[in-house]
């Protein structure tokens, strides 16, 4: 069993800035729970090859992983989390729940069958909704969006100071979504350029708890819903946040199975305080994000017939499945079980030939993640397909229209940006070239399964971001057949802004 112990997060170097070189052992944390220690800049190297065949599993979901550790840290009582993400983002959220003052043990257990990889279980002794306490520096919150708009959240209900930083990647993206309606409820917080902006400073509430409110989305933002519900567990009133289109609701299932009175009405759901959490016994679901990466490949290779096993399905999320389907994809969810509040399934793949699709509307919101993974999918596919309404991919780890049509062009792809979205004609034959991930996970990703359809080879450099989400990625599609491969470090990194 190895301990999270706490280390001063402004000495933790920063993974949107990658080093020369790796350095083992510089954190005093036991791996893998070590802060995320930036590994030299990879490059991944993809070429065409025969069907993907056999099956496997994805890593926890992202977004379940850091709402189970922010939870389980303000539950009473142990909280027991296996299949946890042990990416980069989750890092940034442990160290954060143990510089408040959560013990976080990690204990290896068998794996579940033969033939599976042993698990992890995280278990995190809760505080108590009041029992956090000061951190004795900043909370690093590393290149993760979801770490800080939902600790911004948590912190606003503290009696405590807290204060909020992240990487220059993370400081570019905007904050005020949570800034603002967080100031409505009476909490005092600043950041750079009138709050718009990350590193945050809150001053904690003192004596006097947060006020309630009612809470229009200006954006489908499940983020946002969560830092707000966050905050609601110590308002002195209810809380309700109104969507104008359904985002994942993986807060509010957590909440519930925890106890939480939670009501949800159309698209209004509302907190009232609560006066304890009850802590958590998790099986993080297989990510669907993740999953998406191996089922597009498997879709565009012709024979291939893949399962990806353990996969979240929650309808929030199931977007790019529901629409892979429409494209022509054969894919069936089996063994269709539940995990903590979500369903659960394997995913079965046959390739078929796909055509292409018109997605937009609030079908946008459950496959936001996966846009660039679609237009990759689009490219293949015969006809004109069009994504809108997703604007919000201009605020993501980078401008995803953006990157997406300018690498996928570099391959060959008729692809063009739209204020709010993609225009892809396919099929394309893509053809092999230098490409980069521009310090983006999904989209290093996404560029990988189109190198696996392009002619000859692509070249894919900072692919070490797909740790973020994705760890195990390249070995993941290997083990079915893809012909991916590391193609070694490079001397610097490509991705920077340029
Ligand atoms: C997330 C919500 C989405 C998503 C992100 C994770 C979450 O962001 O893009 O990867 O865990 O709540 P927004 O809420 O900003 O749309």
């Amino acid at each position: 069993m190895s301990q999270l112990s706490h280390k001063d997060p402004l000495s933790a170097p920063d993974p949107s800035r990658p080093a020369a070189a790796a350095e083992p052992g510089s954190a005093s944390l036991p791996a893998p729970l070590a802060l995320p220690v930036p590994t030299a800049a990879a490059r991944l190297r993809a070429r065409p090859g025969g069907p993907l065949r056999g099956s496997c599993t994805v890593p926890g979901d992202k977004s379940i992983s850091h709402r189970a550790v922010m939870l389980g840290g303000i539950a009473s009582g142990v909280s027991r989390v296996r299949g946890l993400l042990q990416g980069a983002d989750c890092h940034a959220t442990l160290h954060a729940l143990a510089a408040l003052g959560c013990a976080i043990d990690l204990r290896p257990e068998p794996a579940p069958e033969p033939g599976l990889e042993p698990e992890l279980v995280v278990q995190i002794e809760g505080r108590g909704l009041h029992g956090l306490r000061e951190p004795s520096a900043p909370l690093h919150c590393q290149n993760s969006g979801t770490t800080m708009r939902l600790l911004a959240g948590l912190a606003a209900g503290q009696r405590f100071a807290s204060f909020l930083v992240g990487s220059p990647q993370l400081c570019r993206r905007p904050m005020e979504r949570v800034v603002r309606p967080l100031r409505q409820m009476g909490a005092q917080l600043i950041g750079r350029q009138g709050g718009r902006l990350a590193p945050l400073a809150l001053a904690g509430c003192g004596d006097r708890p947060l006020g309630g409110i009612t809470y229009e989305l200006p954006v489908p933002s499940a983020q946002v819903k969560s830092c707000l519900l966050l905050a609601g567990l110590y308002a002195a009133a209810p809380v309700t946040v109104v969507e104008p289109a359904p985002t994942r609701d993986h807060s509010e299932r957590m909440l519930a199975s925890m106890g939480a009175q939670l009501e949800r009405s159309g698209n209004r759901i509302t907190i009232v305080p609560q006066p304890q959490l009850q802590a958590l016994e998790l099986q993080v679901p297989g990510d669907a994000s993740s999953a998406a990466f191996v089922l597009v490949a498997a879709a565009l290779i012709a024979g291939s017939e893949i399962t990806v096993r353990g996969v979240g399905i929650n309808p929030t999320r199931s977007g790019l499945v529901e629409t892979l389907r429409e494209m022509g994809a054969a894919i069936c969810y089996d063994n269709l079980r539940e995990s903590a509040g979500e369903p659960v399934a394997d995913l079965r793949l046959s390739q078929r030939p796909l055509t292409a699709c018109d997605c937009r509307g609030p079908r946008v919101v459950t496959l936001i993640d996966e846009v660039p993974i679609l237009a990759v999918a689009a490219t293949q596919a015969h006809g004109r397909t069009v994504i809108a309404d997703a604007s919000e991919l201009r605020v993501k780890e980078t401008d995803r229209i953006l990157v997406t049509a300018t690498e996928l062009r570099k391959l060959g792809a008729d692809i063009t940006p739209t204020a709010d979205g993609l225009v892809i004609v396919g099929p394309t034959p893509l053809r092999g070239a230098a490409v980069k991930s521009h310090g983006d996970h999904r989209l290093a990703m996404a560029l990988a399964v189109a190198g696996l359809v392009a002619s000859e080879e692509t070249l894919i450099d900072g692919t070490e971001v797909t740790a973020d989400s994705f760890p195990g990625f390249a070995a993941t599609l290997q083990r079915l057949g893809a012909d991916l491969t590391a193609a070694g470090p490079v001397k610097s990194a490509t991705w920077t802004d340029d």
